[in-house]
């Protein structure tokens, strides 16, 4: 079974490359940014204020586990089709509003709201590395910001993805005009790197900088080295 943890900013085109190359050897996908703005998005439902100078950590992390542990949250790892679900509604779309991009940091910046998430990540890949009955038995790639140092150390290919920041919200202001949510990148990074280091590769780690490839050379450069781990 291979684990392939892939971390990275915003914008830097990490679901999409990781989505792809999941794809590519039918193994199973975890969007574990997805996961947080998943959070984010419960809680502005329960009507809990995230805008900052009025966030009730406690209240962030109580919601966030009751999500999580009363079988509100599901995600499909099929990276066919990545579905997000909150009580059964898909929210996939809803997550990726600008209402949540501008609040996800001020969620994931909550230590033990993290420790919930990794802790369900973790789960996420030792089911796909235990259970054989799922079809992507043969390895699953997780991305995010902490996948290769903190969720899944001990993966069989660990690789750290970066741009330059103006390629990266020229990369997010592009997907802005196709309907997500306007995304200010800078300042997402600024306050998620407060919490996580993503902007430098752990030890053992690949960085690979997509500044001037384009989405195929990225993609078969990540297939090469899970070929390389195979
Ligand atoms: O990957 P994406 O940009 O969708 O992530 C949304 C947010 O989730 C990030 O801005 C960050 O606050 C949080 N996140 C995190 N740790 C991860 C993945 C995402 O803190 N592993």
């Amino acid at each position: 079974m291979i684990r392939v943890a892939i971390d990275g900013p915003a914008g830097v085109g990490k679901s999409s490359t990781s989505r792809a190359l999941a794809s590519y050897f039918d193994f199973a996908y975890l969007d574990t940014g997805a996961m947080y703005r998943a959070c984010a998005w419960w809680c502005l439902h329960q009507g809990i204020d995230l805008d900052a100078g009025d966030l009730d950590e406690q209240a962030v992390t109580e919601t966030v586990g009751d999500f999580f542990t009363g079988g509100h949250f599901e995600i499909s790892v099929d990276p066919g089709d990545p579905k997000v679900m909150a009580d059964g509604t898909d929210i996939s779309e809803a997550i990726r509003s600008s209402e949540v991009s501008s609040r996800v940091s001020a969620v994931s910046g909550i230590i033990p709201v993290r420790h919930v998430l990794i802790a369900a990540q973790r789960a996420y890949i030792e089911r796909e590395r235990t259970e054989e009955s799922y079809s992507h038995g043969a390895g699953i790639v997780a991305e995010g910001r902490d996948i290769t140092t903190v969720v899944a150390p001990e993966a069989e290919v660990r690789v750290l993805l970066t741009a330059r920041e103006e390629v990266r919200q020229a990369r997010r202001t592009g997907q802005a005009v196709k309907g997500t949510g306007a995304d200010n990148v800078a300042a997402r990074d600024k306050a998620d790197s407060q919490v996580t280091s993503f902007l430098k590769a752990g030890d053992g780690v690949t960085t690979l900088d997509n500044s001037d490839l384009t989405f195929e050379q990225t993609l078969d450069s990540l297939i090469s080295l899970v070929r390389d781990a195979i």
